[in-house]
């Protein structure tokens, strides 16, 4: 069990010396280490058990320059950052080659890049003065933290030190570009930030996702609960579902009527953003709980709701 904490300057001593520490962001706790030690970096790959083939995010305080990381930024790319940061945006960039530790990006000629508008990310990092790494805080595959508490009970390290922001009010991990060249952008990862709100600072510019890019970290299942949860794009289904399973089933869904009023569960908020900050708090409660399943019902499959659509889907088996 970590050692929760609110003792910013704490936290910020303890990354000087080349230790890690969960800190949490707008989007889900992260666990951090500085991008310049690559101790502090093989550290958070061995506490996670993450393979090496998948490259971290760096992450950068606001106003900082980004030019000893990044050979080039195509013209569309300072739009981006005046509109989305700091916040939930993660922009993967040519890197300048030689300045970015290989166990950061996989040696790939690219790094991502995320500026976090959580106040106490940023004041870790003005305090550091160094770009931290900071992956989501648990193992790999299993749904991420969105409270200090899931961060303590997931990642076993006793000494482990975890900053305590509070719930993390985004819910679910930033939105993912891949900003390559100057002909467009490419979504990598679902997020908060959809389709359109990107599209609306900088119009005409998303390409294709399946064209060209090596996209390291895209497993069909990678936020799956300890519990067994099945996704059902059909309420009467997922009635069924239940009555076959007893009252062991946890159900999130967006109608906690009186169909499913004798089962754990809860009624997921019917607007993207509400919803997203709910859906992994709702997943962590559900794997506390006495249920044996979670059944989950799906979102609509439009542009603003393809975050939580696309966390669902990878949850679920
Ligand atoms: O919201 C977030 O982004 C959280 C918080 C803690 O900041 N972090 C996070 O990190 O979700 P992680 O490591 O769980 O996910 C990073 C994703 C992976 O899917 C990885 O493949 C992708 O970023 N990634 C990192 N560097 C990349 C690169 N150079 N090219 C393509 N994808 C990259
Ligand atoms: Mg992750």
């Amino acid at each position: 069990m970590g050692l929760i904490t609110t003792d910013i300057d704490l936290v910020i001593h303890h990354l000087r010396q080349g230790h890690i520490a969960a800190i949490p962001t707008e989007t889900v706790y992260g666990l951090a280490g500085n991008a310049e030690d690559e101790q502090a970096i093989a550290k958070i790959f061995a506490l996670k058990n993450r393979p090496l083939n998948h490259p971290l995010i760096m992450h950068v305080a606001p106003g900082w320059d980004l030019s000893p990381w990044v050979s080039k930024q195509a013209s569309y790319v300072q739009a981006l950052i005046d509109q989305f940061w700091p916040g939930p945006l993660t922009i993967v960039l040519p890197c300048r080659e030689g300045q970015v530790n290989p166990l950061v990006n996989a040696g790939q000629a690219s790094v991502a890049i995320r500026c976090p508008s959580h106040p106490m990310a940023i004041a870790v990092l003005q305090g550091l003065g160094k770009p931290l790494v900071a992956p989501s805080a648990n193992a790999f595959g299993k749904i991420s933290p969105t409270t200090a508490h899931h961060v303590q009970q997931n990642l076993a390290d006793d000494d482990l030190l975890i900053l305590d922001g509070g719930r993390c009010t985004v819910g679910i991990e930033s939105t993912i570009i891949a900003a390559l060249d100057e002909s467009g952008y490419q979504i990598l990862r679902q997020g908060s930030i959809d389709a359109d709100s990107l599209s609306q600072v900088v119009p005409d510019c998303e390409l294709d996702v399946t064209q060209t890019i090596r996209v390291p970290g895209r497993l069909a299942n990678h936020y799956q609960p300890q519990k067994p949860l099945y996704c059902f794009d059909k309420l009467d289904v997922m009635k069924q579902f239940c009555q076959t399973h007893g009252l062991r089933v946890y159900v999130i869904s967006f109608v906690k009527n009186e169909q499913f009023a004798d089962y754990l569960g809860y009624p997921l908020p019917n607007d993207p953003k509400l919803a997203a900050y709910e859906l992994y708090y709702q997943l962590h409660r559900a794997d506390q709980s006495e249920a044996e399943v979670i059944a989950l019902e799906l979102p609509p499959n439009t542009t603003a709701w393809q975050g939580v659509l696309e966390r669902a889907i990878k949850a679920g088996r």
